[in-house]
């Protein structure tokens, strides 16, 4: 039987509706407006697309929100006292610097001069350690995971008990949703094994997930026959693998393919989400959730 195809798109877009009316209603009975700024460095057209969307979600939600565009050649002290100019905007509740940063300026000291409570990205080490401790303590939860999480429930996956193998380590993905994963509650309390470049037998350990999180960035690592039949498939890869034009505009635009060999695990896979239109809608959607919990935590709301 045929998987049933998780769509990220779908749940996406019941969220930003959710989103939509708590922001309406947060500005219509406490004046409360959430604010994003969206920093971007340079011109790489993978960032100026991601950046471009998530303003556009923000403006649609009815943020006040900025984008900020500052040369490739800005220096590492001027990146840093934009931070702090924000950092002290208390119309501004998240901060985004778009990564990559060009290589003269040191990535973990921009992400760390961000004040960890306007930390929507949930990159900063304080959050970090935040998510780890988890419970109530939890603040941001890194954007990509916590759509994944969020797939895996709204999807009706039991999470209790289950074997959850996630392929990659990544500080973005891998470590993160395992951390999620297990932590005691609701939408998780899961048995999480961790598997990478160093694992000796990958294909013994995905042969055992009941979901199965693959963030590995190499199309078709996982072959359908890793699958257990019934499980749960959560493909994280984006790669480009060629160019095709499309038939909406006429220009090229990338062929996009995840780690997992979509067409085959569908068959065996009890749902799996597609790529694209599976994670990738999630992670803009979650760093709007972000940004509203921490406006309402600014105003006492949360
Ligand atoms: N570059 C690619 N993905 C991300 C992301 O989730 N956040 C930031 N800040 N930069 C990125």
């Amino acid at each position: 039987m045929s998987a049933k195809i998780i769509s990220g798109t779908e749940v996406a877009s019941q969220i930003r509706e959710e989103l939509k009316q708590e922001v309406t209603a947060l500005k219509e009975k406490q004046g409360v407006v959430p604010g994003l700024v969206t920093i971007l460095v340079g011109h790489n057209p993978a960032s100026v697309s991601y950046v471009t969307a998530k303003q556009k979600t923000a403006h649609e939600l009815g943020f006040h929100s900025i984008q900020d565009d500052q040369p490739e050649d800005i220096s590492e002290e001027n990146l840093l006292k934009l931070i702090d100019k924000y950092n002290n905007d208390p119309k501004i509740h998240g901060i985004l610097v778009q990564l990559p940063l060009p290589k003269h300026i040191d990535e973990k000291k921009v992400l760390n001069a961000i004040d960890p409570d306007k930390d929507v990205d949930g990159f900063h080490p304080v959050n970090v350690g935040r998510l780890m401790i988890g419970g109530k303590e939890a603040k941001f939860l890194p954007c990509t995971p916590a759509g994944i999480q969020e797939l895996i429930v709204r999807s009706g996956f039991e999470t209790a008990g289950a074997e959850v193998v996630v392929v990659g380590r990544s500080n973005i993905v891998g470590k993160p949703i395992a951390n999620i994963m297990l932590q005691k509650g609701k939408g998780a309390n899961s048995t999480v094994t961790i598997v990478h470049t160093g694992t000796k037998d990958l294909e013994a350990h995905c042969k055992r997930a009941d979901i199965l999180i693959v963030a590995a960035g190499v199309p078709g690592l996982v072959k359908p026959e890793w699958i257990k039949p019934g499980a749960c498939v959560i493909d994280v890869g984006v790669n480009r693998v060629g160019e095709k034009k499309s038939e909406k505009t006429g220009k090229m635009v990338p062929i996009l393919k995840g780690d997992v060999d979509f067409d085959a695990a569908k068959e065996i896979a009890g749902a799996i989400t597609p790529v694209p239109g599976g994670v990738g809608p999630m992670t803009i959607t979650m760093l709007m959730k972000n940004t509203v919990k921490s406006a309402k935590l600014a105003a006492g709301l949360a």
